[in-house]
């Protein structure tokens, strides 16, 4: 368990926010599969601020997926107040508001936003400050190692602290290694001892025995876990099993795997109207068929697919056992429209 602020958040992993990932659907999916809490994708301040309806959109919450945070990107504290007292006014459900210092993404550091604010660990402390003046949510952040060669993840985490931060969750690259590269959990440990409120450590977490390493070596409160999640939502149900019985899980077999995309589609239909939904399942169904054999003609397939029945099709064809015994579900709401 991982006390943050006032909240306690139970055992396993957390989900990281992933934008273009991490919608509704998805993290439903993973809070099924025991994520110990999901991430919203990152949310722009000022677009809060503009009062912008798709930026609403984005955080749409069900009681269904548990713990989540909110997360915001931006530079500017006025933007940050702003923004976290419109959404206390509209009375949004979630859990924690996590301000984003780890986007690598050129337009968004060119900005000054995401990982550009680990420049300014004064601008930090005062970000943090003015989110926490106007929420009454705790208030946490989201650091990388370092940006520019300097690995000032320490100084950061501390003026987050200072600020009123009530968790620090460190992804262990660097802002110039992107996501490739081997994550050095060494900062996790640097940051936690320094720190008086629980870290989060994330970075390269891929199974139940990479978390419990991670949680041995870093001392860390918790682990996160982002890409292993795409196509894979069960690997909480592994790292939780782990963590609780020290006992490896296989992953799921060929047809729990296809009922899961299957479902995923129906869902976001649902949520987002077909159109828009197949046009985003087409990555998540790449990544629930890695490995499958014939993945890359069927992937070449997918990227064709217009609507959950031409996909249902397919996977008829494809995969006839795997549908046996399915309840004939089909997307309620889908519209077609976006
Ligand atoms: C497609 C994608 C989108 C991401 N979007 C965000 C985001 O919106 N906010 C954020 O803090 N991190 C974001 N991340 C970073 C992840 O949360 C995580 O820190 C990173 O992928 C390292 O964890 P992993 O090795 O478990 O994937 C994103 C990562 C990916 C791959």
């Amino acid at each position: 368990m991982i006390r943050i602020g006032d909240i306690c958040i139970g055992d396993g992993a957390f989900l990281g926010p992933m934008a273009g990932v991490s919608d509704l659907t998805f993290r439903i999916l993973c809070a099924e599969q025991g994520a110990a809490c999901t991430a919203m994708e990152m949310i722009s301040a000022k677009a809060v601020c503009f009062n912008n309806p798709k930026t609403w959109d984005l955080m749409r919450t069900d009681p269904a997926e548990g713990p989540v945070s909110l997360q915001l990107f931006g530079h500017e504290p006025e933007a940050f107040a702003e923004a976290c007292a419109r959404i206390k006014e509209r009375g949004i459900p979630f859990t924690f508001l996590d301000i984003n210092m780890g986007c690598p993404v050129p337009k968004v550091v060119n900005n000054g936003d995401g990982s550009a604010l680990m420049r300014s660990p004064e601008l930090i402390e005062k970000i943090v400050r003015a989110a926490r003046n106007s929420t009454d949510k705790p208030v946490t952040v989201k650091l990388r190692r370092g940006i520019g060669g300097s690995e000032n993840a320490v100084e950061c985490a501390l003026a987050a602290e200072e600020g009123g931060a009530s968790a620090v969750t460190v992804h262990a690259r660097t802002r110039e290694q992107l996501y490739s590269g081997k994550a050095d959990w060494e900062v996790i440990a640097r940051v936690a001892e320094a720190v008086s409120v629980p870290v989060i450590g994330n970075g390269d977490v891929t199974d139940g025995e990479s978390a419990a390493r991670m949680l041995s070596e870093c001392g860390c409160a918790a682990v996160m876990t982002a890409r292993a999640a795409q196509g894979n939502p069960w690997v909480f149900r592994e790292i939780r099993t782990y963590l609780k019985e020290g006992k490896k899980t296989e992953r799921p077999r060929q047809p729990e795997i296809i009922r899961m995309m299957l479902r995923h589609a129906a869902m976001l239909c649902e949520e987002k109207g077909e159109l828009t939904a197949m046009r985003q399942m087409r990555s998540h169904a790449a990544w629930y068929l890695a490995g499958f054999p014939g993945a890359a003609s069927l992937r070449a397939r997918i990227t064709q697919i217009r609507t959950y029945r031409e996909m249902e099709d397919l996977v008829k064809k494809e995969f006839p056992y795997a549908l046996r015994n399915l309840p004939g579900k089909q997307p309620g709401g889908g519209t077609g429209e976006d």
